[in-house]
């Protein structure tokens, strides 16, 4: 074993003010995390994340079975001392690196692990600051100003040898990153030159910064999809209606192969379109009889498997349900919830209209639904 990589994910992100942890949050249609990971695997024998206390399993369910999940602690310390308890004993180099940088590049890691491979025991990436920094006292007034030019704001992924970041941990000091630590033994941290697509996820402004990093750096990689689908009510009156993926007790259901969910089935039908993966009938059609009845979740689960087996990830799906009942805005909210979930938390929107007493939307026989989604390649 050469290379483990500790990502401390335990945070919940208080200063984003998401109301999921931090590193849940997506971005270009992955969470933060994911990016995190897929990145920096390329140079690791061995991943290890912290996760937040409660998620561990929602961790290991998203990021496969490889990566080994620790439950992280109060402080980022903490986090990256519970994941050095799993530290292999043969691991030479150990890189940190923060589930809120989650665009660090593949190359970023290689360039601080040939620094290790060049026989220093701790290197972290820095950018040269713009502000002019101040050091202040506790009453708010200016004690210092460094000079600027001597100045790095740093960055993750921080790379040591296995015994530089245990010696550092055993110190118990607490510090917002790992290189304090280390500073603390004198041992010296070499700074190589770090990244801007590195940047720290703190704020909303931030999640949009980095949006804009991924939309540049991959604009050509985004495809869009459409679909459609349409069920006429049934005549069963015991039938529920299955739609968006809820049930709707006291409506009609309609007839259809699976549970006849239109909005999800739309939905499918623009993410197979979007990835070139044929469309609901040639993956789940009558020819699949385990399909049969199949909950619109399901084949929303199924689908997002089958787009990212493809090389893509969601960004986002909007589908408008067409039909005069039942009233979608009551329950707008929870409709977006149970899709979003079924497809790994992504930003999913639904709307409804009617069809002026027009077709066969209008005339009560049935429902339609379209639907658009954007995918882009991992
Ligand atoms: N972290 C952790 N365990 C903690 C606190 C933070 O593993 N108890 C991780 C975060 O998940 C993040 C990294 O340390 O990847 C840097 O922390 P920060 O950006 O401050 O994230 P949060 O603590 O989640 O955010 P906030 O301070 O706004 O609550
Ligand atoms: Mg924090």
């Amino acid at each position: 074993m050469s290379v483990a990589v500790i990502i401390p994910a335990g945070g919940s992100g208080e200063r984003l003010g998401a109301k999921i942890p931090k590193a849940l949050v997506h971005i270009g249609g992955r969470t933060l995390i994911e990016h995190a990971v897929a990145n920096m695997s390329p140079v690791a024998d061995l991943v290890i994340v912290a996760a937040p206390k409660g998620l561990e399993s929602k961790f290991q369910e998203l990021l496969g079975s490889e990566v080994v999940i620790v439950t992280g602690g109060m402080s980022r310390t903490e986090s990256v001392n519970a994941a050095l308890s799993q530290l292999p004993k043969d691991c030479k180099y150990v890189l940190v690196h923060d589930a809120a940088r989650p665009l660090a590049s593949t190359d970023l890691a290689r360039r601080v692990i040939k620094e290790l491979d060049a026989g220093v025991l701790a290197v972290i990436p820095g950018l040269k600051v713009s502000d002019t920094i101040k050091r202040i006292t506790i009453d708010g007034f200016v004690k210092k100003t460094p000079n600027r030019s001597k100045l790095r704001a740093a960055q993750t992924p921080q790379g040591f040898t296995r015994e530089t970041l245990i010696a550092a941990h055993n110190l118990e000091s607490d510090a917002t990153d790992d290189a304090a630590l280390v500073e603390e033994l004198d041992i010296p941290v070499k700074v190589i030159l770090g990244e801007e697509r590195a940047l720290k996820i703190t704020t909303p402004d931030d999640l949009d910064r980095a949006e804009r990093y991924l939309l540049g750096s991959g604009s050509k990689s985004f495809r869009v999809g459409t679909g459609s689908d349409a069920h006429a009510f049934s005549s069963d009156p015991t039938r529920v209606l299955s739609l968006a993926g809820l049930e709707w007790p006291g409506e009609i259901g309609v007839d259809g192969h699976s549970d006849g969910d239109v909005a999800a089935h739309a939905i499918c039908d623009a993410l197979l379109s979007a990835a070139q993966c044929g469309d609901l009938g040639s993956n789940f059609g009558t020819s699949r009889p385990e399909y049969a009845g199949a909950s619109g979740a399901k084949l929303l689960q199924e689908t997002r498997a089958i787009v990212e087996r493809a090389g893509y990830s969601i960004v986002n799906v909007a589908v408008q349900i067409v039909g005069n009942r039942p009233k979608i805005g009551p329950r707008r909210q929870e409709a977006i919830d149970a899709l979003s979930s079924a497809l790994g938390g992504v930003a999913v929107s639904v709307s409804a209209t009617t069809t002026d007493g027009l077709g066969f939307t209008g005339e009560g026989k049935g429902l339609s639904a379209i639907a658009t989604a954007l995918i882009t390649r991992h």
